[in-house]
C-alpha cells in the first residue's frame, strides 16, 4: 500500500515557495558572476541528493549552461558521514580547461565531499571551481569550508524532501522538512530486529 510521506514529516522547514524564490536569487547571482567571463560553464550535479535543485536551477540560470553529473560516496552509516569520499561516477569530458564549474550540491554537512570535489576538479585543470548548495549546516562542519552561493543556513536537524533522502525515501517531495524522529528510531529498531 501506497503511504501518504508527508505524515513522517514532523515541521516543514522550507517551503516549495520559499525555495523557488531563493533558487531564483542564486541564479540571477550566478548569472552576473559569469556573464563576462570567457569559457563553458558547467553545471555539475552531485548525486542523487541535488538533481531536484539542478533542474530548478539551470532552469533560472539565463546563461548557457552544460550540465554534468558525478557520483560520490562516503563511507559510513546512513546517519553519518565520514572522512572518505569514493568516486562511483566521474564527469563526462575530459578536458575541463576551458570550463568554469560550479558544483551543485543539496546539502553541506561535513564539507568533506565539496572540499574534496573541489580540490579534485582543480587538480584535473579546470578553469574555475565554485560550490552552490541549496542547504548548509554549519553546525556539523569537520572541516574548513565555505561554498560560494548558498541558498539556507539551516539548523542541525533530519531533513528530507527536496532531493533529500532518508534511506532513499522522501526525494520527492516539493519542500524540506524535518523528519520525525520516531521514523529513523523505528527503522534502526526494524533494522536490528532483522539481524
Ligand atoms: C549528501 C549530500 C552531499 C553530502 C554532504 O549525499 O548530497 O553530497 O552528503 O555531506 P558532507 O558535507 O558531510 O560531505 P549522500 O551521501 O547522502 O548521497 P545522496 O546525495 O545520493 O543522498
Amino acid at each position: 500500500m501506497y503511504r501518504d510521506l508527508t505524515e513522517d514529516i514532523a515541521k516543514v522547514l522550507l517551503t516549495e515557495q520559499q525555495i523557488r524564490q531563493r533558487v531564483q536569487e542564486i541564479a540571477e547571482t550566478i548569472d552576473r558572476d559569469y556573464r563576462d567571463k570567457d569559457g563553458k560553464l558547467v553545471l555539475l550535479c552531485v548525486l542523487k541528493g541535488s538533481v531536484v535543485f539542478m533542474a530548478d536551477l539551470m532552469k533560472a540560470v539565463s546563461l548557457p549552461v552544460d550540465i554534468d553529473f558525478m557520483k560520490v560516496s562516503s563511507y559510513g552509516s546512513a546517519t553519518v558521514s565520514s572522512g572518505n569520499i569514493r568516486i562511483l561516477l566521474d564527469l563526462h569530458r575530459e578536458d575541463i580547461a576551458n570550463c568554469h564549474i560550479i558544483i551543485v550540491e543539496d546539502i553541506i554537512d561535513s564539507g568533506r565531499t565539496l572540499s574534496h570535489l573541489t580540490k579534485y576538479l582543480e587538480l584535473k585543470g579546470a578553469k574555475s571551481v565554485r560550490t552552490c548548495t541549496l542547504l548548509d549546516k554549519p553546525e556539523r562542519r569537520e572541516v574548513d569550508f565555505t561554498p560560494d552561493y548558498a541558498g539556507f543556513v539551516i539548523p542541525d536537524e533530519f531533513v528530507v524532501g527536496y532531493g533529500l533522502d532518508y534511506n532513499e525515501a522522501y526525494r520527492e517531495l516539493s519542500f524540506v522538512g524535518i523528519l520525525k524522529p520516531s521514523v529513523y528510531s523505528s527503522m534502526h529498531r526494524e533494522e536490528k530486529d532483522e539481524k
